[in-house]
């Protein structure tokens, strides 16, 4: 009974106010993983694991949208290999043709939830390489993001 199910939930929710913090504080630090387009969009925390299969393989990233304008991710492309957006409910994956870019918030790609899924791949990525992708915005312009691909185990930092 120390932890019942709701306090849980708010300290999760008030971990990713502080990852946030953090974020814009450290980003200096942490090179060139981000990357910036006009129209308030920026991305940061870009990283591939380092797949298993020869041609398929998971994405993740967080768009942060600093205008007072909601925009929407409406494609991603790659000259790796072709890209959809996909969201995990209930377990099961499922293809978004577009996800909202809240004003003043944040679209995050992270293991277990929504991801970009690489298919068809041209050669199996390894890790230290990097993969440049593409963002296409229903508004903003699309941005450019170098996403370096990580080990197969590498796991974002959550917390301090
Ligand atoms: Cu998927």
């Amino acid at each position: 009974m120390r932890r019942p199910t709701p306090a849980v939930g708010v300290l999760a929710g008030a971990a990713a106010l502080l990852l946030a913090g953090c974020g814009s504080d450290s980003g200096s630090s942490s090179s060139s993983e981000g990357s910036s387009g006009q129209g308030g969009i920026t991305v940061s925390g870009a990283y591939m694991p380092q797949p298993v299969s020869d041609d398929m393989a998971a994405g993740y990233l967080t768009i942060a949208n600093d205008s007072g304008t909601k925009d929407e991710l409406t494609s991603v492309t790659s000259s790796a290999g072709e890209i959809t957006m996909h969201e995990t409910a209930g377990g099961a994956m499922q293809e978004l043709t577009e996800l909202p870019v809240p004003a003043h918030g944040q679209l995050v790609f992270k293991s277990g939830g929504n991801h970009l899924m690489f298919d068809k791949l041209k050669r199996k990525p390894k890790q230290g390489q990097i993969i440049s992708v593409e963002l296409h915005f229903a508004s903003s312009d699309p941005v450019v993001v170098k996403m370096p691909v990580k080990s197969a185990t590498y796991v974002p930092k959550t917390g301090h």
